[in-house]
């Protein structure tokens, strides 16, 4: 790992097993040149070509290229990565390279504009061990006069195009987030973004480009946003056969306003560099787990009263859950919605933080003590950014919510978004949560959001100033997660936004874990989940079990289906206990115990997709650790007498010998031939762990101990 310049004024940033590549132009300007496997020599980083290509009047007199930054006003059309105007209407930006400047890790690139006297360092820091380069700009403002920026991106990179190149990108909607859609790049623009204010579920900040890559071999480029609020990434290719990368916050309805010496820096965007999806995924979750991620500990088995008792909660149902749930061997007790206010359904209550002396009459303290003595953490749900019209909050404070003069007040789950960016409403959301957290022994809280923007306005806001509501909201909120985590350094966070509505690195690195979808039905969430494992690790994938049949959809299947389908992450339990069976109980503890014997692995091991669910394949996870290999599988639908499905396992050692429980296998084997489960019903689930026993003497030496 290095970061070091070559002949040709060109930067060279390496990881492991990556290289990216800039050249100052001698335009001035930041020509991506190269990312891909990293060089052996220097003279090689020396020989690459310059990717420009001269052509007519209609391109830049330059030559076409692509950029690590993109400056507005010459003849490059491509998404800019920085856009501002000047109060004297100066629009036009003349970025020249002034300097470098670099650490071991990270690499600063200065350029000036003599025209709006700015300056932006385009920052890269490597995290080698996963081959992963963090992008992000800081702008700053050095002349007298205000500018305002309406465009600000964190990272800007190109490449060409090859045929078959595609472009990998999650799509969804509540209750069916993360379905991965891969679409051809050809000539012409993609953009996925999201403009609710929130990362969204339909669409996530993520994407990954490849050509005819599979889960094994095959260069992938992909990346990730740390960003909470409205984001956008670009591709775009030209007619040369370049393709321009760009991402970072969405420019549209974007606006912040820089006065003398004032700075920006964007939030970071992480490109990274893998070859195949299973190295992809398996770097990214590492790095999650890591360098992202608050804390390296193991998740609980959380129980979580939302399905079982909606908005009814009360002290006495809240204790017999905790005994049922404390007696199957849960870990954390989680009250949800329903304790604060008038909060009797979802027309009432958000806003009003104390707690319902007719639910709770001696308050919450008698519940929590109790929890605490059957051994289980505590863990309450919150929504502060948001206020029912019916509060006491919205009647003294109607202005704390966006909203426009004149304009209809849109009511999304009948409630509004309180406007984070009022220094009154974050302060008071900061106190209300501190004080919350400071009177009561809570271990965790699940923090949700449940509708995205409307309306978006700031009547006492100047009108050059009403763009910045985006990003002040996404400020504030994590400044308050921010100060929580200072005052409370124990407390766990859970995000939600009515399921995976915020889901992104940058809630992650205040987080430790997510709730992934409101979908709670096994089968619909091994699509889900299989997805979402492209682009995020298991330990931060909240997954309950709940009742059959399910709220949603109405099916039912088996018990063992609904665990197995759980335990593919952070396993949870989400169902009315008090309706369960003595026999549901007994195997419910059951499967817990199972869940804490493979937790480490499938929490902190490598996770392989070997197969993705649908009526006809069944759903194979494996999790390989150090200890152990874990599979999780759950059959198909079971169709025209089919009895029996076959999948090969990944990353073993080929001469390591495996119990598989009463065969001895060897890694080899296990990779080549693979093995065969046999179901007699639909769905029907199984967890299997293999433990190496020990190295055969060599495959060479000892083939015939090789079965
Ligand atoms: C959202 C969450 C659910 C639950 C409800 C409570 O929908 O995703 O898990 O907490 O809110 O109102």
């Amino acid at each position: 790992m290095a970061i070091f310049e070559v002949a040709g004024r060109r930067f060279v940033i390496e990881g492991k097993r990556v290289a990216h590549v800039v050249t100052i132009g001698a335009n001035g300007k930041l020509i991506h040149t190269y990312f891909g496997a990293k060089l052996p020599y220097r003279d090689d980083y020396e020989a690459l070509p310059s990717p420009i290509v001269a052509h007519s009047s209609f391109e830049s007199p330059d030559g076409v290229a692509t950029y690590d930054f993109v400056p507005f006003g010459e003849m490059l059309y491509t998404e800019p990565t920085l856009k501002s105007e000047r109060e004297d209407g100066q629009r036009i930006h003349q970025f020249q390279f002034e300097r470098s400047e670099q650490t071991e890790t990270k690499l600063t690139l200065w350029l000036f504009d003599p025209l709006q006297e700015m300056r932006v360092g385009v920052q890269y820091e490597v995290f080698a061990d996963y081959d992963i380069i963090g992008r992000s700009i800081v702008v700053e403002n050095t002349g007298r006069l205000p500018v305002r920026l309406t465009a600000a991106q964190s990272f800007a990179m190109g490449r060409w195009h090859q045929p078959n190149l595609k472009l990998h990108h999650f799509a969804g909607m509540w209750t069916g987030e993360f379905k991965k859609q891969i679409t051809p790049v050809t000539p012409g623009r993609q953009t996925i973004e999201s403009r609710r204010g929130v990362t969204s579920h339909q669409a996530n900040p993520w994407f990954a480009l490849e050509q005819d890559a599979t889960e094994d071999r095959g260069e992938v480029i992909y990346g990730h946003f740390a960003y909470s609020g409205n984001w956008a990434i670009h591709v775009e290719q030209d007619a040369f056969g370049f393709v321009q990368l760009s991402g970072g916050m969405n420019p549209f309805d974007f606006s912040w306003k820089l006065s003398h010496q004032q700075q920006l820096t964007t939030p970071t965007f992480y490109i990274g560099y893998a070859n195949g999806f299973a190295d992809m995924s398996a770097h990214a979750h590492a790095f999650q787990r890591n360098v992202i991620m608050p804390r390296a500990t193991e998740r609980p088995v959380l129980y979580n009263s939302w399905e079982a008792t909606y908005f009814d909660v009360t002290e006495s149902g809240q204790r017999e859950l905790v005994d049922l749930a404390a007696g199957i061997g849960c870990e954390l007790f989680v009250v949800d919605d329903g304790w604060f206010g008038e909060r009797n359904s979802d027309q009432a209550g958000l806003g009003d933080w104390h707690v319902n002396r007719e639910k709770f009459p001696n308050g919450l303290e008698p519940l929590i003590s109790y929890v605490k003595q059957q051994g289980l953490q505590f863990g309450l749900w919150v929504e502060p950014e948001m206020v029912n019209p019916d509060s006491d909050l919205y009647r003294s404070h109607p202005d704390w919510i966006y909203h426009a003069r004149d304009a209809v007040r849109t009511t999304s789950r009948n409630q509004y978004v309180l406007n984070l960016g009022l220094p009154e409403v974050e302060q008071f959301i900061l106190e209300m949560m501190d004080d919350l957290l400071t009177r009561h022994a809570i271990d965790y809280i699940k923090w949700d959001m449940n509708r995205a923007f409307s309306e978006p306005g700031v009547p006492k806001d100047q009108t050059d100033r009403q763009q910045e509501l985006w990003k002040r909201h996404v400020d504030a909120l994590y400044r308050i997660f921010d100060e929580l985590r200072r005052l409370h350094p124990t407390v766990d966070f859970e995000a939600c936004a009515g399921g995976g509505g915020r889901i992104d690195l940058g809630i992650l690195s205040r987080t430790e874990q997510v709730w992934t979808s409101d979908n709670t039905d096994p089968l619909d969430r091994l699509q889900i989940q299989h997805d979402f494992s492209y682009a995020y690790n298991a330990k931060m994938m909240s997954c309950w079990v709940t009742d059959g049949p399910n709220w949603l959809n109405g099916r039912n299947v088996p018990l063992a289906t609904r665990f197995v389908s759980s335990m593919q992450g952070t396993l949870g339990i989400g169902g009315n206990l008090s309706e369960w069976s003595t026999d549901e109980l007994a195997e419910a503890k059951g499967w817990i115990e199972t869940y804490q014997a493979i937790r480490p692995t499938v929490q902190r091991g490598i996770q392989y997709r070997l197969s993705a669910f649908t009526q006809q394949t069944p759903s194979v996870m494996q999790y390989t650790s150090e200890e152990e290999t874990v599979l999780l599988a759950i059959a198909p639908l079971r169709q025209y007498g089919a009895h029996q499905y076959h999948f090969k396992l990944k990353r073993l050692d080929p001469a390591m010998r495996y119990q598989v429980e009463d065969r001895t296998l060897s890694g080899a084997y296990l990779m080549q031939q693979g093995l065969t489960f046999s179901y007699t019903t639909d769905y029907e689930a199984r967890c299997l762990r293999i433990q190496p026993v020990h190295r055969a003497l060599s495959l060479l030496e000892s083939k015939e101990t090789i079965v």
